[in-house]
Order: C-alpha cells, then sequence, then structure tokens
C-alpha cells in the first residue's frame, strides 16, 4: 500500500495499489456517528473513481451496516422484517457455518453454492439489471484462503490490443443462471425458478456515464457470444478471462474481522480464493445495492 494520502474533508484516503486508481483504504471515519451528508457524497466520488473502498475494522453492527449501504443507492430486501432473528431485511448472510454454528459438509449443496463464488463473477449477471454494488463485511475471517480478488475491467478493456478492442465491442453474450446450473450438475431448477431467471442479453463491453468502457465478463454464466458457435464463444471468453486477470488489473483482499469493503459490480469481477470450508469459518454479512439511481 503507499503511503501516500490525501484529505477529502475528514477522511482520509489511500490508494491501494501503487500502479493504478483502483481501489481505495478509507481511514477517519467515525463509525459510532451516522455518516454526513459530505462525507456521504465524498465517499461516492471515491467509490465512482476507484471502484473498490475498503474500511478497515469498521466495527459496526448489522443496522449501522444497512444505514451506511443505503447512502450508495437503494438496498435490496432478502426477507420481511423480523424473520431472521433480528438481522435487518437488507442484510445477507454468507457463511460456511450452520444455524447452530456448526461447519457445512463440504459436498453438501450449501457448499457447493458457496464455493460457485471461487469462480470469477459478477453478481447477478444473469438478470437483465444486474447488481449495482455491494458492501460486505467480515464478521469471522478464513486464516487460510478466503480472501477477495477484484479485477479492474475498465483497465483491462483499455489495456485490450487495439483490433481485439475493435473485435468486442459490438458483441453481445448470453447470460444464464440454468447454463450454470447445468454445467455444474446443480439440480435443475423448478419451471418456477427457470420462470423468474430467463437467460438475458448482455453487451460484451459496458458503456458508464463518464465515457469509459469496460469488459462485462462472468465465466460460470456465459451460455454464449450471440453469432459465434459454442465452441468459439468459450474460446473468447477463456481469453478474455485470460487476460483480465492478469495481476496488474487485480487488487486481492485479504479480510480481517470488521473490515468492510464496497465494489462497483459494474465495472469490477471478482472471486473469492480457495479455503478449507469445512475448517475455516467464514462468515461475511452483505448488503447488495440495486441497480439503478443512487440518493442524493
Ligand atoms: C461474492 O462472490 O459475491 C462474495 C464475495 C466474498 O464472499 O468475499
Amino acid at each position: 500500500m503507499s503511503s501516500h494520502s490525501s484529505n477529502l474533508s475528514k477522511l482520509q484516503l489511500r490508494p491501494l495499489l501503487l500502479r493504478s486508481r483502483f481501489g481505495a483504504e478509507i481511514h477517519g471515519l467515525d463509525w459510532t456517528l451516522p455518516l454526513s451528508l459530505c462525507d456521504a457524497r465524498t465517499l461516492r466520488q471515491a467509490w465512482a473513481r476507484h471502484g473498490v473502498l475498503v474500511f478497515p475494522g469498521a466495527d459496526i453492527d448489522d443496522w449501522s451496516q444497512a444505514r451506511f449501504a443505503r447512502r450508495f443507492g437503494h438496498l435490496c430486501v432478502f426477507r420481511p422484517a423480523g424473520e431472521d432473528g433480528g438481522l435487518p431485511p437488507q442484510v445477507y448472510r454468507s457463511v460456511n457455518v450452520d444455524d447452530a454454528g456448526r461447519s457445512i459438509v463440504p459436498d453438501s449443496l450449501t457448499a457447493r453454492l458457496l464455493m460457485l463464488n471461487w469462480l470469477w463473477h459478477v453478481d447477478a449477471c444473469y438478470r437483465r439489471l444486474p447488481t449495482r454494488g455491494v458492501v460486505l463485511r467480515a464478521v469471522e475471517a478464513a486464516g487460510d484462503g478466503g480472501d477477495t480478488i477484484f479485477v479492474d475491467m475498465a483497465a483491462a478493456y483499455a489495456e485490450l490490443p487495439a483490433a481485439t478492442r475493435s473485435q468486442v465491442d459490438a458483441l453481445v453474450a448470453r447470460h444464464s443462471f440454468a447454463y450454470m446450473v447445468r454445467q455444474r450438475g446443480l439440480p435443475a431448477l423448478s419451471a418456477d425458478e427457470a420462470a423468474a431467471l430467463p437467460a438475458v442479453d448482455h453487451p460484451l463491453v459496458r458503456r458508464h456515464a463518464d465515457g469509459r468502457r469496460s469488459l462485462f465478463l462472468s465465466p460460470p454464466y456465459m451460455e454464449c457470444i450471440l453469432g459465434m458457435s459454442h465452441e468459439a464463444s468459450q474460446g473468447l471468453i477463456a481469453e478474455l478471462t485470460a487476460w483480465s486477470t492478469q495481476e496488474r488489473f487485480c487488487y486481492c483482499h485479504r479480510w480481517r474481522p470488521n473490515d468492510m469493503v464496497i465494489w462497483d459490480n459494474r465495472w469490477t469481477m471478482h472471486r473469492v480464493t480457495p479455503y478449507d470450508i469445512s475448517r475455516e469459518r467464514r462468515v461475511m454479512h452483505g448488503c447488495v445495492i440495486v441497480g439503478g439511481g443512487v440518493p442524493a
């Protein structure tokens, strides 16, 4: 991490990487106070610029996390209020322990679903309006593995050879949850689930309001590139994934308890590094910011 720091109101922002503006660590927030309008604006600007913001040692509870996340956009509601032992309706748990605190069985369906996060992906890419961002907090962090690697997909696009950029600019990919399920040998979707999750087409290159472009890859869910054979589609997806995940486009976050991270899902891709799911405890609480506008 660079020792360079700059003051943004009373907040301090430190770049996480020496070589690019991707990712920043934020210090100087008083978690006992509600986020001021000024700091919220500053953080939204930092989020837009850096894509991933890390808040080390955010010693807050689930309700404060939900209030904080709300300042970045509208949140997904996962259940009616009061239905999960006091957990706010906007907070989900991503955990490898059951309700009694016991480790989950490694080849159970729960474990296999959790391990999908070990593959490069963009959250909810298989929806028409994918998730805009996630605010994730480590309640318990794995001692070995369980890091999250984020990729700057705007830099990965910008640095593509010019001929590849013009090849991919006009391409459209089909993303499908049902395809991922078939490929991974997971239990087939029910008719209702399949109807709720039809395949969707997204451009391979996203265009952002500030003029930047970024690659939109989420390999396990990408059934094909329209107009290309299955083999050619999967070949190009694999080639672009290998390009994008070069170390120079990545930031790897090693979680410690109480770390909180917010990522912009629109121009990043990520995966969790493998860990021993039956021995290491990894308990993460998250809020999902839905696609769409940001409140003032
Ligand atoms: C995810 O892959 O969406 C979750 C990331 C994490 O658990 O670190």
